[in-house]
């Protein structure tokens, strides 16, 4: 009920400014750190949108996630600094290894894996952020261990 009311809320914070959805979204991944399934229909139905609109929007989206993440997240950049790099190699590799796609996290909830768009560290491509750590020059055996050092 709590988090109803503070959907509706949130709704009602931007129902009536131009293009509401993605502020409603942003706000929601705040609150909660997922956008949860349940919600989505309310905000459809709120906007007057279709429910696969909404869903479409959250699934385009890296921002949005719909299941809560892993206690840790490792990411990879996917910009195209790092791209030259090697880094679909990279991602491949430590895919393979951790049994993980992109957005997926391990059934103990341990680790999740993002994809992201720089982070900074196009000097030392290909990078990657293991919790709050930078990683430049990134290989697939450090992430490996590097993930698997994370409790
Ligand atoms: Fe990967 Fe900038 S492109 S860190």
């Amino acid at each position: 009920p709590a988090r109803a009311e503070r959907l509706d809320d949130i709704i009602a914070r931007h129902a009536g400014q131009e293009g509401p959805l993605l502020p409603i979204l942003h706000e929601v991944q705040a609150e909660w750190g997922m956008i949860p399934e349940a919600a989505q229909p309310v905000i459809a139905r709120a906007l007057g949108l279709a429910r696969a609109e909404v869903h479409g929007v959250v699934s385009f989206y890296h921002d949005f996630r719909e299941a809560p993440a892993g206690r840790h997240v490792l990411r990879i950049c996917r910009a195209e600094a790092c791209q030259a790099m090697g880094a679909d190699a990279l991602a491949a590799r430590v895919q393979a290894a951790l049994g993980l796609d992109w957005h997926a996290t391990t059934p103990d909830g341990r680790l999740t894996l993002e994809p992201v768009f720089c982070l900074g560290l196009c000097a030392c491509a290909p990078a990657a952020q293991m919790g709050d750590r930078l990683v430049g020059r990134a290989t697939p055996e450090r992430l490996v261990t590097l993930a698997g050092e994370a409790r």
